[in-house]
């Protein structure tokens, strides 16, 4: 057997002490199954609703689900409020850390103040119940104030992550119809200040929904100022009363719209909405990571730009009234073991983050965590993508000192909150499988007909049944929020655009995205599959694989490859050896078609590696669009290696 093999194989158990004082129990799963609505409306009892439901679920028109009906509530109260008044003013909300290692602590009762006199802004402002605000940020705490004010006074945040571009962000204001936007003057990234403004400038040119530009002081750069549209944070929020009072809105009063790429050029804007949302980001939050309000030190490593930040830095965790970190700068600065030396400071208890990330750990060298003390952290997290066996094992023994479990969440920002998923203090563990529906959650593996597919067999994943945090639909456009995802199987079965398999024991493995599910000579293999299989071996750093088309096998299977930082670039040699071992680990029909040794991977600036610029290198076409890669000069290395012939 390989290793990868292998490693799929093992088990990891439940540590006894935290299964005995775990948050959720084995029996949640058959309480959930028995009355799942029932189980929900005991959810929503974590929340402080002003007005309770009639209903938990209208389910009589989907797609279009209404939860918590008759509801309401304010979700900036559950999130600050509350846990003032029941006296826990004191607690820290945030620890923040600037790159340049500036800090600021917020407690709850601080946090409280900020949110209401950002909120008394923005009524200044003339920002309405219902209106439309875009929040472009680097990750400071006003981005959070500016996101829970939004909510406290009913209007719609759309936050635009700080790495994309002026038109991007053009885009989503036009689309949304955005009357404000929120942003600073930049924000501190490798070590540098980098501007934000000039993009808010450039972008706010070229709409025509937004009155003010509210900009918050963080760098100190020199900016454009446009008199009478463009209001200083400072001038504006530090003169407003720190009282304000938070009106109830309806379980199903939108809550934000968050963009995402799909598969067609334009962005979805994603819709959420409140009661629904909040209830499953706070249950999941707090089973998923079994959060201990009192004593968790919380750390979601993504920016607020994402969804993951969306629920598990902001809404989720300030619901449960968590003590959670908010860094803002990247993993390399100013060295390289940055993060650990603040898992170390803030003695973390909970890390949540991404298997790419995980990878760049394994190729800095294990001797990085080793110095630091990372004794406090009894839990971690996955999520993003698949997480491959061996980064799972690095993670676990590495990060986790061989003792924190690994909660593989899969989930979308459609779904708004985790849904595939082990419990920590429940599921023995499988590295690289996300395992098991969330309570409350009905996830199956179908064919292309939409039918239920038994265990040990490859298929679509399709969620069933509709879930509190589901996306209720794609901004002004609900022709396409149905033919996206409730379509292909019918209008109650949620496509979810992934392939998974089910293994013998029934757990879930997800394959990645479909589309990046290759088929050749008739075979569906996972580019996921050959990935892991890749980064098994001991000179692989990362690897992508795609498929490019082929004229006598559907497609050929391209791969790219990073080696580890201590391995010997031999040339072809090391290219037979690479694919003699694909083709050993998981059978002769995975063996690449070529592999190329490359320095570095297209990304997003979300970290998700951009198969579809390598495929066009793999198939010699014309490079597609690069404007959302971290860093363009990539594709150029990439084809720099490449034949000359081809
Ligand atoms: C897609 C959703 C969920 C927040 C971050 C990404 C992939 C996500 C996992 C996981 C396997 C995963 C899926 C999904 N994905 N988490 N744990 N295991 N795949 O949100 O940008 O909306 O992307 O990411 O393909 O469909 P997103």
């Amino acid at each position: 057997m390989s290793e990868s093999t292998e490693l799929e194989g093992r088990r990891f158990p439940v540590p006894e002490e935290l299964a005995a004082q775990a948050n959720v129990g084995p029996d949640v799963y058959e309480r959930a199954a028995q009355d799942r609505l029932g189980f929900w409306a005991e959810a929503a009892d974590r929340l402080t609703w002003a007005q309770r439901w009639d209903e938990v679920l209208d389910w009589s028109n989907p797609p279009f689900a209404k939860w918590f009906v008759g509801g309401k509530l304010n979700v900036a109260y559950n999130c600050v409020d509350r846990h003032v008044e029941a006296g826990h003013g004191e607690q820290v909300a945030y620890h923040w850390e600037g790159e340049p290692g500036d800090t600021r602590t917020i407690t709850y009762a601080q946090l409280k103040d900020e949110v209401c006199k950002a909120a008394n802004a923005l009524v200044e402002l003339g920002v309405q119940t219902g209106d439309r605000v875009a929040i472009y940020m680097p990750m400071i705490p006003e981005a959070v104030v500016a996101m829970l004010a939004c909510a406290r006074i009913g209007a719609v945040h759309m936050v635009v992550f700080g790495g994309f571009s002026s038109d991007a962000l053009a885009s989503r204001i036009t689309d949304s119809g955005a009357v404000l936007v929120i942003t600073a003057d930049g924000g501190y990234r490798r070590g540098a200040p980098s501007a934000l403004k000039p993009a808010v400038d450039e972008a706010v040119g070229r709409t025509q929904s937004v009155r003010n530009v509210l900009v918050v002081r963080r760098t100190e750069q020199d900016v454009e100022w446009t008199e009478g549209r463009d209001l200083w944070w400072h001038d504006v929020v530090d003169r407003q009363s720190t009282e304000h009072t938070a009106e109830a809105f309806d379980a199903e009063h939108p809550l934000y719209i968050m963009y995402t790429s799909g598969t067609t050029a334009s962005p979805k804007g994603i819709l959420h909405t409140s009661g629904g949302y909040l209830t499953q980001v706070a249950y999941s939050h707090w089973a998923s990571f079994d959060l201990k309000a009192d004593t968790d030190v919380f750390w979601t490593s993504a920016d607020i730009g994402w969804v993951t930040g969306h629920s598990y830095i902001v809404y989720g965790p300030l619901a449960n009234r968590a003590t959670s970190i908010m860094y803002e700068g990247t993993p390399e600065t100013p060295h390289r073991g940055r993060w650990f030396e603040l898992i170390e400071k803030y003695k973390v208890t909970i890390l949540y983050t991404a298997p790419t990330v995980i990878r760049t750990f394994m190729k800095w060298g294990e001797d990085i965590p080793a110095k630091f003390d990372l004794s406090s952290l009894r839990v971690l997290g996955s999520v993003g993508e698949p997480i491959n066996p061996e980064a799972w094992l690095w993670y676990h023994e590495h990060i986790g000192g061989g003792r924190c479990p690994i909660v593989d969440t899969w989930w979308q920002t459609e779904t708004g909150a985790h849904m595939i998923n082990p419990l920590p203090g429940v599921t023995s563990l499988k590295p690289g499988s996300a395992q098991t529906p969330f309570p409350g959650i009905s996830a199956k593996v179908v064919d292309d007909e939409g039918n239920e597919l038994g265990d040990d067999t490859t298929g679509l994943l399709v969620l069933t049944e509709p879930w509190p945090s589901m996306l209720r639909t794609i901004w002004g456009d609900d022709d396409r929020y149905v033919d996206t995802y409730w379509s292909r199987f019918g209008k109650e079965v949620y496509f979810a655009g992934d392939g998974a398999k089910k293994d013998a024991d029934g757990d879930i493995w997800l394959l990645g995205r479909v589309d990046d599910v290759m088929n050749v000579s008739g075979h569906r293999i996972s580019t996921t599959e050959v990935e892991s299989s890749l980064v098994a071996h001991p000179t692989v750093a990362e690897a992508a694989v795609v498929g490019a088309s082929d004229p006598t096998t559907g497609q050929g299977i391209v791969a790219f490859v990073i080696l580890r930082g201590n391995a010997e670039d031999s040339g072809d040699e090391l290219v037979q050896q690479l694919r003699t071992h694909v083709a050993k680990d998981i059978g002769p029909i995975a063996k690449p078609r070529q592999i190329m040794v490359v320095q570095e991977l297209p990304k997003t600036r979300s970290g998700k590696i951009m198969r579809r610029l390598l495929r066009d290198i793999a198939e010699n076409r014309e490079l597609g669009d690069v404007t959302t890669l971290t860093d363009s000069s990539v594709m150029n290395l990439i084809k720099d290696k490449l034949p000359a012939s081809s």
